[in-house]
């Protein structure tokens, strides 16, 4: 019988085999299908794994926490987390359009992987990659070896041409509910097993115009109070992901207090999705509603006015940028 536990068994004893008495290095993401393969590695070869976590300070509130106490504590893992903060934002500076940051947000984050990759490779003998790829991106991809790795750009930065390492992808076979189901199975912390789709480029592209760490600020705290007014309202479950954006570049008028502000506008973007290729607006209840936008202007300095999209995808997309 195909059941979670026994999926977790299985990989478990195939990791142990691939891997024999060889060390491993996986990238962390934050997110649930890197951590579960992380976990499951973890499993199978104990501290001969070294998990990798690039802090690009494009995270939310909250997520280098998940990974560096609830993760480990779940799992016993050893981690090695790079400060690339400034880094990222020296790299960013200036930069308003949406292809050149992800261009730039990619590139620095593949050339800092692979610095951490070959600092671990210069103490140990590192053979093994491990690749949180699903079963959706192998198929998606074509279904080979190499086009793994295309998709694998997402998350840990791909391969390294002066690096050899030799796969280990003990997801390959799984759906993303399945990688939940065995997430749990595991012991992982809720918030990384059903944390909703996060983009790579992180808080960089929900942010309207060139990015700096003031702006950061200001958007990681509306984004915390979303996040967390929707949870406690029970609607996770109907909502497929929703961006929090900070129109940086557009300033209103507004009165707060005794004065007059003139701030930016977050918007909220909640949609409902299959597969994220369409989705719809989802219809928040407005006491929801209601709570995030108050909560957001009188928490947050900066912003002043909180505003719904209403559109579907097409024609816009999920993200702004
Ligand atoms: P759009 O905005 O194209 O988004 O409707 C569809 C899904 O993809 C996510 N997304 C990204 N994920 N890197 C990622 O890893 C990216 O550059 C990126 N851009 C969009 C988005 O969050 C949504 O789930």
């Amino acid at each position: 019988q195909w059941t979670t536990s026994s999926i977790a068994e299985d990989q478990v004893k195939r990791i142990a085999e691939q891997v024999g008495d060889g060390r491993a290095i996986c990238g962390l993401s934050g997110g649930v299908d890197s951590a579960v393969a992380a976990a499951l590695v973890q499993r199978a070869i104990g501290d001969r794994l070294t998990c990798v976590f690039v802090d690009h300070g494009l995270l939310r509130s909250g997520e280098r926490t998940q990974v560096e106490r609830d993760f480990v504590a779940a799992t016993g893992v050893n981690l090695v987390t790079v400060d690339a903060r400034e880094r990222f934002l020296d790299a960013l500076a200036g930069v308003t359009d949406p292809e050149e940051k992800r261009k730039i947000i990619g590139r620095e984050f593949i050339r800092v992987f692979e610095q951490a990759e070959r600092d671990l490779k210069a103490e140990g003998d590192y053979k093994f990659l491990v690749q949180g790829t699903l079963y959706p991106d192998v198929v998606e991809s074509g279904g080979g070896e190499g086009a793994a790795n295309i998709k694998s750009h997402h998350n840990v930065g791909g391969l390294p041409d002066d690096l050899q390492f030799e796969l280990v992808e003990p997801l390959r076979l799984l759906f993303k509910d399945e990688v939940r189901r065995v997430g749990l199975e595991l012991g992982l912390p809720e918030t990384i097993v059903q944390r909703q789709p996060f983009p790579g480029p992180g808080l960089g592209i929900r942010i309207i115009g060139a990015v700096d760490a003031e702006r950061l600020e200001t958007l990681r705290a509306a984004d915390a109070i979303a996040r967390e007014e929707l949870t406690a309202a029970g609607l996770d479950g109907e909502i497929w992901q929703c961006p929090v954006v900070l129109l940086a570049d557009v300033r209103s008028v507004g009165v707060q207090g005794d004065g007059r502000t003139y701030g930016h506008p977050i918007v909220l973007r909640p949609v409902s999705s299959e597969d994220a290729m369409t989705a719809d607006w989802t219809r928040l209840p407005y006491e929801v509603l209601e709570r995030i936008s108050t909560r957001i202007t009188n928490e947050v300095a900066e912003v002043n006015r909180v505003v719904l999209d209403v559109t579907s995808k097409p024609p816009g997309t999920i993200e702004w940028e």
